[in-house]
C-alpha cells in the first residue's frame, strides 16, 4: 500500500530570496511563512479568507495566505510586507499610511499594504470606488477606512505627479 504524502519539498522566492522547504501536505502558506520563515508581518485573523490580515503577493497578485497551501508556493515569487520597502527607506504606501493616520492597532495594516500595492500595480490612478473595491477583502476594525483610502490616493497622486 502506498503511504500518503506527509511532506512536500518546495522551492520558491520570498522577497527576492530563494528558499527551499519541506512543508506539510496540509500546511497553509501562512503557517509556513510565519512559523518556518519567521516572517510574521502577515497575520492570522479569521483563518477562513474573510479578513485579509494574511494578505501576501503571489506572483504580484494579492492572495489570502490562510487559504493557500504551502505546497502551492512551489515555483512562485512571494512578497510579504517585510519585502515591501527597499533601498533603506519605507515604501511610499507605508509612509502615506503614517502621514494619513491610517494605522491604529495595526493588525490589519500589513494585509492592507499588500492589497494596496497590488491594486496600484493594476490601477495606477484609481478612483475612490476602485480603491474601495480593491481593498474590500481587507477588514479594519479601527480606522473607518477613510484614512486608508486617502493614503492610497496620496500615493497614486504622487506617482502621477512624478510622471508629469
Ligand atoms: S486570516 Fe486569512 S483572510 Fe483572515
Ligand atoms: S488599524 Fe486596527 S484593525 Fe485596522
Amino acid at each position: 500500500m502506498i503511504e500518503p504524502l506527509k511532506t512536500v519539498p518546495i522551492s520558491f522566492k520570498v522577497n527576492g530570496r530563494p528558499v527551499s522547504l519541506e512543508v506539510g501536505a496540509g500546511e497553509t502558506a501562512l503557517h509556513a511563512i510565519r512559523e518556518r520563515l519567521q516572517l510574521t508581518g502577515a497575520k492570522e485573523g479569521c483563518g477562513i479568507g474573510e479578513c485579509g490580515a494574511c494578505t501576501i503577493l503571489v506572483n504580484a497578485k494579492a492572495v489570502n495566505a490562510c487559504l493557500m497551501l504551502a505546497a502551492q508556493m512551489d515555483g512562485t515569487s512571494i512578497r510579504t510586507v517585510e519585502g515591501l520597502a527597499g533601498g533603506g527607506s519605507i515604501h511610499p504606501l507605508q509612509k502615506a499610511f503614517l502621514d494619513h493616520h491610517a494605522v491604529q492597532c495595526g493588525f490589519c495594516t500589513p494585509g492592507l499594504l499588500m492589497s494596496a500595492a497590488a491594486l496600484l500595480k493594476e490601477h495606477p490612478c484609481p478612483d475612490r470606488r476602485t480603491i474601495a473595491d480593491g481593498l474590500s477583502g481587507n477588514l479594519c476594525r479601527c480606522t473607518g477606512y477613510r484614512q486608508i483610502f486617502q493614503a492610497v490616493e496620496a500615493v497614486a497622486q504622487g506617482e502621477k505627479e512624478k510622471t508629469q
